[in-house]
């Protein structure tokens, strides 16, 4: 067993890596932490509103009994030595003066955006753009760290990024548009979103959301060159809205293609990329990477999200665009805080044991 410590581990993402990681067949949660108001605590009682008492837990599965008793640390009391690999599940502030002191001596998997942009760090999606692992060996030589930081993208990144693979390779992509509509989950715990402002409503705009897609899309589609990721010339324009669902992102695509296109087509392309996916054999990956649906009512969030867990991209209203010359249009789902972090990064974990850099 490879030993993990999580960082983090108290907020909505270090939930679901509580819950990802319970009988792990590779990794054991060794230590977790998380900022002072939760250092020194079993992790059941910080998980409660300290005037209430309320327990601040939102998974369907209980807290998990491997760490309900196990205590909080401080981030300063958390020795890289001990550990094959770090997750981390801050905010980006915090990540970005955390990730280093890790990263110097042990492999970091972070959902955080704060090294995302950097030229030495690639943004890995298992299975999309595995041949991009090579940039942190990179890294670890310009940095002089033993270890490195490994982000995964934006949660809203994933789905778009996911649907968008198999129709890039089969028929070249030009233009996106994007429309999301994104679940209170994915705004975390602290503070996240309050319900006066969400119930009955939809929030046109979440700060910092549609620049990380447009800029991560391009990143992840990329080639990488001998020292960085050259981005894919693909033109993405999005609008990112926060609905009233709990779990699981909704987008709105429009695909331009560069040769003509059926939908037919591209429902082929993304069922035959699902068979074939390159991590099938890795724990946390899924039956099926993607699914896509002939039921003009699907994918819906309370009906698709927990399809394996959480892992699969779910696809549905695959039509031809009537605006782009070659083009196609369709909307998917994809769960923001399985595949789309906490799950997600452990397959990523899993993706970097198997290709030796863990
Ligand atoms: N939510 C999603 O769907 C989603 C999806 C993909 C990526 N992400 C990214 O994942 C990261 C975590 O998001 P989240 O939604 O889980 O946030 P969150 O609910 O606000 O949780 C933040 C966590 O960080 C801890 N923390 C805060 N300051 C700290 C410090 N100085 N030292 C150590 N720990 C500290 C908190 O501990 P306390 O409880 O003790 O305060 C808590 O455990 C963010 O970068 C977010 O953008 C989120």
């Amino acid at each position: 067993m490879l030993k993990a410590a999580l960082i983090g581990a108290t907020g909505a993402v270090g939930q679901e890596f509580a819950v990802a990681l319970n009988r792990h067949p590779w990794f054991e949660l060794a230590q977790i932490a998380s900022s002072q108001r939760s250092a020194g605590k079993k992790y059941i009682d910080a998980l409660r509103d300290k005037d209430s008492g309320v327990l601040k837990w939102h998974n369907k599965e209980q807290v998990p009994d491997y760490i309900r008793d196990m205590i909080v640390s401080r981030v300063e009391d958390v020795d890289s030595g001990e550990f094959d690999l770090i997750f981390t599940a801050l905010e980006s502030d915090d990540a970005r003066t955390i990730e280093p002191t890790f990263a110097r001596s042990v492999p970091v998997i972070s959902t955080a955006a704060a090294f995302r942009y950097e030229k030495d760090v690639p943004i890995l999606i298992p299975g999309i753009n595995d041949n991009h692992v090579e940039l942190l060996n990179i890294q670890r030589k310009t940095r002089g760290w033993k270890g490195f930081i490994a982000p995964l993208p934006n949660c809203t990144t994933t789905g778009l990024t996911i649907t968008l693979k198999p129709i890039m390779k089969d028929y070249g992509i030009e233009d996106i548009f994007m429309t999301s509509m994104q679940a209170l989950s994915g705004a975390g715990r602290s503070p996240g979103v309050i319900a006066l402002d969400i119930m009955d409503n939809v929030i046109p705009y979440i700060p910092k959301e549609e620049e990380k897609v447009q800029v991560e899309t391009k990143k992840i589609l990329g080639n990488l060159d001998s020292e960085s990721i050259i981005p894919a010339p693909i033109k993405v324009s999005c609008t990112c809205t926060r609905v009233p669902v709990l779990d699981g992102h909704t987008e709105v695509v429009f695909v331009g293609t560069k040769k003509p296109v059926e939908p037919e087509q591209v429902k082929d392309a993304m069922m035959r990329f699902s068979r074939d996916i390159s991590v099938q054999k890795l724990p946390s990956s899924p039956k099926d990477y993607i699914i896509v649906h002939d039921d003009p009512s699907r994918p819906q969030p309370r009906v698709d999200r927990e399809i394996n867990e959480g892992m699969t991209t779910v696809v549905g209203r695959l039509r031809k665009d009537t605006v782009f010359e070659n083009g196609i249009k369709y909307v998917l789902l994809s769960h923001n805080e399985r595949m789309g972090s906490a799950r997600g990064a452990v397959l990523l974990a899993e993706l970097l044991h198997d290709k030796g850099m863990i």
